[in-house]
């Protein structure tokens, strides 16, 4: 099997190449330098030329709160790239891998009572965002088409490589004494370590689909916060504040949390969220 990652210089891109490099298996990788997802032309020539089984695609736009005032720019990676990569793989028989969010799902506070798990891959789709409306829409680029899929929605990503919430509190609370934290939205902060290993299983099951893949347990982002610090023996106080006190440009949902009851079917036990950060902060050292 040949393996061909994009987006490979993101926190999870960079997670799937160091895995396939211990694995020893052949795979290429592109960066969005490398290889832009939005050029159909690039596409092609880099997939007819390299002829991968599997694209690993971890190209996305994610900056949920520009997308706000970036919708075609949201939508054209998010949704076209996606199309491009679909397309490209039908013509040479490989199977796609991509990864959505718990961001296509609305999150109302509600929709706990129905859902104490979390969010079945079938659960009422709703995204409250325009990050959210272009992720959904590459999912349905996918679900529309006849290529082979694989697709895994995760939530709250953190790993060692790029941009994540316990890498940010972990630098604020270097420059600040206390910091404010929003504790009405629930989620489950998931680890890119564990998301790679998790798709390779599911891979190696040669299984198709939706599937969640999501940390066990669930928790605000101040009582993460909290944890964090607990773990790395860091003294500060987290002042718990409500999102109308923490404006963003883009509305979060505040519940967030995916259930893994599908993947845990296939033999799949995601990591609990605690062990899991413990994990990561060893990593990130
Ligand atoms: N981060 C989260 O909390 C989270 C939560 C749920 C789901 N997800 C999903 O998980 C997946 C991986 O996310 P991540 O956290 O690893 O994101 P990330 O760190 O932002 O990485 C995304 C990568 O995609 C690249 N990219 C952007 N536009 C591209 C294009 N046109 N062609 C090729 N590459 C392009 C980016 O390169 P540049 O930096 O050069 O633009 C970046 O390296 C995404 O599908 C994301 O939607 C993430």
């Amino acid at each position: 099997m040949k393996y061909l990652v994009t987006g490979a210089g993101g926190q999870l891109g960079r997670e799937w190449v160091d895995f396939l490099k211990i694995q020893k298996v052949p795979f290429s990788d592109f960066s969005s330098v490398d290889l832009d997802i939005t050029d159909i032309q690039q596409v092609k020539t880099v997939i007819n030329r390299e002829i991968p089984d599997i694209v690993i695609n971890c190209a996305a736009y994610t900056k949920v709160d520009e997308a706000e005032a970036n919708r075609d720019k949201a939508f054209l990676v998010n949704e076209t790239g996606v199309k491009n990569l679909t397309d490209c793989c039908i013509e040479i028989g490989a199977k796609l891998v991509h990864y959505s969010t718990d961001y296509v799902f609305s999150g109302h506070q509600n929709d706990q009572n129905s859902y104490p798990d979390g969010y079945p891959e079938n659960g009422p789709i709703g995204p409250i965002n325009i990050y959210g409306e272009s992720k959904r829409a590459g999912e349905r680029v996918l679900e529309k088409s006849a290529a082979d899929w694989l697709l895994v929605r995760v939530s709250w990503l953190c790993g060692r490589y790029g941009k994540n919430f316990v890498k940010t509190m972990i630098k604020l609370s270097a420059e600040r004494d206390q910091l404010k934290v929003v504790d009405d939205q629930t989620g489950s902060p998931t680890y890119t370590f564990d998301v790679v290993e998790k798709t390779w299983l599911l891979l190696q099951k040669e299984v198709s689909g939706t599937f969640h893949l999501a940390s066990k347990g669930a928790v605000t982002w101040a009582r993460f916060a909290e944890e964090i610090f607990r773990q790395r023996g860091v003294g500060i106080r987290i002042n718990r504040v409500s999102s109308d006190e923490f404006k963003t440009a883009a509305k979060r949902p505040s519940f967030s949390l995916l259930s893994t009851r599908k993947a845990e079917k296939c033999g799949l036990q995601m990591i609990e969220w605690k062990s899991g950060l413990g994990l990561l902060l060893q990593q990130i050292g």
